[in-house]
């Protein structure tokens, strides 16, 4: 055998002594698999998801009942709103207590057994940490606020208003926008970036933090299998509360997100809990760039698994938005994290109004076809898919007419800001018709009865009148509808590891109406093309791209030529390539 020089050999060794940082693949070009890469998460509402009471409201016991559903979707994963204790300001948000089940959703006994009844189906449930802030009635911010030498005081951010006020602080939810709250009890502002139900949690405080790791532990020792964070890039604050610039709130995560210490609480976070069990992490929220969302996400850091960046469920707008620039967006995203870390792929969630209405087109013709398109994106991208409830069956917008239809705090309070400013209130309540978050969370529908299946009681949010036709029962016997497709498109990513692993490229960047890649993985390479526009669309790809068989397509033909090809509105068709 022919020696290796003694520098290769030092090489070696040093090479394998190091811990490598994470990459897509290693050096045999295998990828580094891990459970939550291959995860297709489903994220139920819970509130809105089935109600087993009759109280209008969805709760554990309803879910249970729709866990056989669940799984025929192929979803792997459950990301789970807040189900603990909380007085509800902002439905669940604002926590109270974080070892109690919400009476509302059931018992703690309810809790275990969807749990197990999860497991058994090869489900695994991911748990909404909200730790930013809490409820201003959970016992630690009672007692912070009861007097300054209270032991909880430091739990919270408290400016003594001898000191004058604090400088200015933007509040997503307060109805006048001041993220600080007088109180009088001691003569002190706190802190609130969310409601003033929502005081902040004091995260430099290392007491808080402990309690925060042992809620953690509390949850995993049961066997939840990971964990989102909300709002966590901002959790860590410069506590001398310096002057931001004026107008800062236009573009407040600039200010808020990945402050101080925030990293070295997740590298902490991750030694107590994540390290300890199989449990996959994600924050809410990247960061401000790519940089940051390294720093969050990159295996040598020991921080969180993968990042769930905005830029791409931010493209959409009333008025349209362009197909080059969401493209733009996802490929930079992707090459940015091909070599290390990994990302979340979702164009919604419990924020956002419905996926067809803001990136597809609900007009009766294309509801289908686009929510079909729509799903074909999410789960043949790089990075882990998340789908929100409803969007299977491409449920729609409720678009409410009048403020008082409204159940959502942040729609709400900023009806009264606009009102305080003395702002635009028609302009805002029809970007509310469009964007509200409350357009994404009306019941489930399950089927034709009344309230679609969702409840015997009044819905606490009320069914979309679609619910006759776009409803479980209908379309689970139909072959062709948005429901069977995605079923079928889960089925191809988890029978295709090129979905998940595989490198993406990008052609046609310039092409206005039709989304094309490609995915590649050893040899196995897949064809994804997306028509997003309601017009046919003929595209001609480089000559070296050779379809071989169509995997799935959701109109009934695929026409091409060689090279040449022809979409109808909203076709999506994944080919696999010779
Ligand atoms: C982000 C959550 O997704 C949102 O629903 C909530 O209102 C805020 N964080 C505050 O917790």
């Amino acid at each position: 055998m022919k020696r290796l020089p003694i520098l290769v050999l030092l090489w070696l060794a040093i090479s394998c002594s190091v811990k490598q940082p994470e990459t897509i693949s290693d050096m045999t070009g295998q990828p580094d698999k891990k459970w939550w890469k291959e995860a297709i998460v489903y994220q139920i509402y819970p509130r809105s998801f089935q109600d087993s009471d009759g109280n209008g409201v969805g709760d554990l016991e309803g879910i249970i009942s729709r866990l056989d559903y669940i799984k025929s979707l192929g979803v792997t994963a459950v990301w789970l709103n807040p189900i603990y204790a909380s007085p509800n300001d902002d439905n669940g948000y604002d926590i109270s207590d974080y070892r109690a089940i919400m009476p509302e959703f059931g018992t703690m006994q309810d809790f275990d057994r969807m749990l197990e009844e999860m497991h058994k189906r090869d489900i695994k449930l991911v748990m909404d940490m909200v730790v930013n802030h809490s409820s201003d009635e959970h016992a630690w911010f009672k007692q912070s606020r009861s007097s300054r030498t209270s032991p909880y005081r430091d739990y919270y951010h408290w400016w003594p208003a001898e000191k004058g006020k604090p400088n200015y602080r933007y509040s997503l939810f307060d109805e006048k926008g001041d993220a600080w709250k007088y109180d009088s009890l001691t003569n002190a502002y706190y802190l609130h970036y969310f409601s003033q139900k929502q005081p902040d949690l004091n995260w430099e405080n290392p007491k808080v933090r402990q309690e925060v790791y042992d809620i953690m532990k509390f949850w995993a020792e049961k066997g939840v299998d990971g964990f989102r964070l909300d709002a966590f890039q901002f959790a860590a604050k410069d506590t001398t509360f310096p002057a931001f610039p004026k107008g800062f709130e236009k573009n407040f995560v600039q200010y808020y997100a990945m402050q101080g210490n925030l990293h070295q609480y997740l590298q902490e976070m991750n030694e107590e809990v994540f390290s300890k069990y199989d449990v996959m992490s994600v924050a809410e929220g990247a960061g401000r760039n790519f940089e940051d969302a390294h720093k969050l996400v990159d295996e040598d850091r020991n921080e969180l698994n993968m990042a769930y960046a905005f830029d791409g469920v931010d493209i959409a707008k009333r008025e349209g938005y362009s197909l080059t620039h969401f493209k733009t967006v996802f490929s930079k995203w992707d090459s940015a994290f091909a070599e290390n870390g990994w990302l979340s792929i979702f164009l919604s969630n419990h924020d956002q109004a419905r996926l067809v209405n803001r990136y597809g087109n609900d007009a009766p013709e294309f509801r289908a076809p686009s929510t079909k398109m729509l799903n074909t994106f999410i789960l043949s991208m790089r990075g882990t898919p998340y789908v929100y409830y409803g969007d299977e069956l491409g449920m729609t917008n409720i678009g409410f007419d009048s403020i008082s239809q409204y159940q959502d705090i942040a729609a709400i309070n900023g009806y009264k800001k606009v009102l305080h400013e003395g702002g635009d209130v028609n302009a805002y309540l029809k970007d509310l018709k469009f964007a509200s978050r409350d357009n994404g969370r009306t019941p489930m529908q399950w089927d034709a009865s009344q309230h679609a299946g969702f409840t015997n009681g009044n819905p606490w949010l009320p069914v979309n009148q679609n619910y006759k036709q776009v409803n479980v029962a209908a379309k689970d016997k139909d072959p062709n509808s948005v429901l069977n497709h995605f079923r079928k498109m889960t089925q191809v990513r988890q029978e295709n590891p090129v979905l998940v692993y595989g490198d993406y490229k990008l052609l046609l960047p310039d092409h206005k109406q039709v989304y094309a890649y490609t995915r590649t993985l050893g040899d196995q390479k897949m064809l994804v093309l997306l028509n997003f526009s309601s017009e046919k669309a003929d595209i001609e790809l480089p000559a070296a791209v050779k379809v071989d068989d169509v995997v799935i397509n959701n109109l009934s033909t695929a026409e091409h030529k060689s090279t040449r090809f022809s979409l109808s509105p909203y076709q999506a068709v994944i080919y696999s390539l010779k």
